[in-house]
């Protein structure tokens, strides 16, 4: 190959050639990370969410009925009680992903109905009274995630399927402490919803936090949710502070974001990572493109292992990271683990998947302590949660 083609394949990364993968792409095999360090213990339960306090050796699990409180002093993490959380807000799937107010003081925690608030000094000491509040609203019965703006004064909660056809929704709440601060209990003013596509799932703030980013996995007219490998979702820009008045207002674009986009996160210089499952890819978008010229925007199209779901970024010391969880939840039997990511290299238009962490089954979400040092992932199908020593990733 001569070096002016060389140059300009290289450009091509950089300068907007980027598509969409196909969706019928298979995972290819991945290099197995033998060296990364990993330590497990099993839970009394389906783990899904998780989520650190602001301390690095405490965080939170979702356990299907319960919510377990961990102790992560330690690369192994400790069970160590698990606060209930009241029937009158669970179904038989109990509770999802959970998300921590940036004052540090609640976990808000999704359950069918809406979500739970728990106050996190009291579920620390175990106490029998941490449960602080619930958040319910009018457009459906399948939350999925919760995402809290940066003055902890709006919670907003995906539904996942909505009230009818499917369609899926966002709901706002704007949070109170009704004795004032420190009462240890939250009420919420359910502010209204803005209805998306089918599959309203990941949901996630821009640096600045103007701006939500929301996928759906499949659009309107696909009545097959998930049965249809052709299905392509979008990612939604929504504008917070309309969104905190007048919901149905906050849509800015929606921007195509392959097929069966599931989660949403951003990254430390501002850009926009989703897990395309059904693809086996990430999609990376450019933030001010997303809000000026959304056409232009995807910028970045990575493999990973089957079926991502969560993703996170991590800084080890080799350098700037993202992980996926790669579920497999379909039991392709291709790949499952966790997919390591050099995701500057990916915006550069290079090679950057650097192998798999082997994992148990169907891993689906995971957090970061907040020194960085350590990433928990839930093993869903294998009742494990697993931890992963930052430092020792390639
Ligand atoms: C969660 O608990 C309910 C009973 O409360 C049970 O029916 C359901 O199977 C459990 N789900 C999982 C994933 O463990
Ligand atoms: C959610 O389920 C409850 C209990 O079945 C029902 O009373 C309520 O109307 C449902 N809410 C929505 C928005 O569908
Ligand atoms: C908080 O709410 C719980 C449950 O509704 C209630 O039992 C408790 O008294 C409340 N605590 C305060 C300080 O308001
Ligand atoms: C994606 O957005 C386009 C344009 O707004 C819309 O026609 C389509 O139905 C949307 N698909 C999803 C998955 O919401
Ligand atoms: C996917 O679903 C759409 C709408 O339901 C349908 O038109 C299309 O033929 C389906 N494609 C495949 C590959 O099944
Ligand atoms: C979980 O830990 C056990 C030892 O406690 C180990 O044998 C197993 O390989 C670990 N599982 C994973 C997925 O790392």
């Amino acid at each position: 190959m001569d070096t002016l083609l060389i140059a300009s394949i290289a450009l091509m990364g950089v300068v907007g050639a980027v598509s969409y993968p196909d969706c019928q792409a298979v995972a290819p095999h991945q290099k197995t990370l033998n060296d990364v360090r990993t330590a497990n213990i099993s839970a009394p339960a389906s783990p899904f969410g998780l989520i650190f306090s602001k301390q690095s050796d405490r965080a939170f699990v979702a356990l299907n009925t319960t919510l377990g409180v961990l102790d992560t002093s330690s690369l192994k993490p400790k069970l160590m009680h698990q606060i209930p959380v009241p029937a009158e807000y669970l179904d038989p799937s109990g509770v999802k992903a959970i998300s921590l107010t940036h004052d540090g003081r609640y976990v808000i925690a999704s359950t069918y109905i809406g979500a739970v608030i728990v106050n996190v000094e009291k579920a620390v000491v175990g106490s029998s009274d941490a449960f602080a509040g619930a958040l319910v609203g009018t457009a459906g019965n399948s939350s999925m995630q919760v995402t809290i703006t940066a003055d902890d004064k709006y919670a907003i909660v995906s539904q996942e399927y909505g009230i009818s056809d499917g369609i899926g929704a966002l709901e706002v709440f704007k949070l109170h402490e009704p004795t004032g601060y420190g009462s240890g209990n939250v009420t919420s003013t359910y502010v209204g919803a803005l209805f998306l596509g089918r599959a309203v799932l990941g949901t996630a703030l821009s640096s600045d936090g103007r701006t939500l980013y929301a996928t759906s996995e499949l659009a309107v007219t696909d009545t097959q949710i998930g049965a249809n490998g052709s299905a392509r979702g979008n990612l939604s820009v929504i504008d917070v502070e309309t969104l905190k008045t007048d919901p149905s207002k906050a849509l800015l674009h929606n921007v195509p974001a392959g097929c069966d986009p599931v989660r949403v996160s951003v990254a430390p210089d501002s850009s926009v990572w989703v897990t395309a499952r059904q693809s086996n890819h990430l999609l990376a978008y450019d933030a001010k493109k997303l809000l000026s010229q959304p056409e232009k925007a995807l910028i970045a199209s990575v493999q990973v292992g089957t079926a991502p779901v969560g993703l996170i970024f991590v800084s080890s010391k080799h350098g700037s990271r993202i992980l996926t969880a790669d579920s497999n939840r379909f039991d392709q039997l291709t790949t499952t683990g966790i997919s390591v990511v050099d995701w500057r290299a990916a915006l550069r238009g290079k090679p950057a998947g650097l192998g798999k962490i082997p994992t148990g089954l169907f891993p689906r979400e995971f957090a970061i302590s907040p020194d960085g040092r350590t990433v928990l992932v839930a093993d869903f199908d294998s009742s494990q949660v697993q931890a992963i020593d930052v430092d020792s990733l390639p």
